[in-house]
């Protein structure tokens, strides 16, 4: 580690491994919790599980439109879990479980239309104007 101002090699050669500047959704997923709250562990590690596995089978995790995945301990709704946010349209999905996480990639994460019917709230983030 360097305690200099700028970016190792090490970093800058993670985000390229990692296609950052190719992320065109990012989806975080609240799973594996310290506390868990909104669903039991096991539940949302299954989730979580079928998430990875799908982009990746997908073909969703390199190109030039990358789907990026992080698993949040939580995500503070605590209700209905497990709890998916997709950026940058701050779409917010409840009952993120396997069947409805085939949904939310196939219509939203490729086809870009959230899947009305488990979102709860919605809030795309936008620079200042
Ligand atoms: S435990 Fe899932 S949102 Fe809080």
């Amino acid at each position: 580690m360097s305690d200099t101002q700028q970016p190792s090699a090490e970093l800058l050669a993670a985000a390229e491994q990692y296609g950052v500047r190719n992320i065109a959704r990012h989806v975080f997923l609240c799973a594996d919790q310290t506390e868990p709250k909104c669903a039991p562990r096991e539940r949302t590690l299954e989730a979580w599980n079928f998430l990875k596995r799908r982009l990746q089978e997908l073909g969703l995790t390199a190109g030039e439109r990358i789907v990026y995945r992080t698993k949040a301990n939580c995500l503070r709704m605590c209700e209905q879990g497990p709890i998916a946010v997709v950026y940058p349209e701050g779409t917010w999905y409840h009952s993120a479980m396997p069947d409805v996480l085939e949904q939310i990639i196939q219509q939203h994460l490729i086809g870009g239309v959230p899947l009305a019917d488990y979102v709860f709230a919605t809030n795309p983030l936008t620079a200042d104007e």
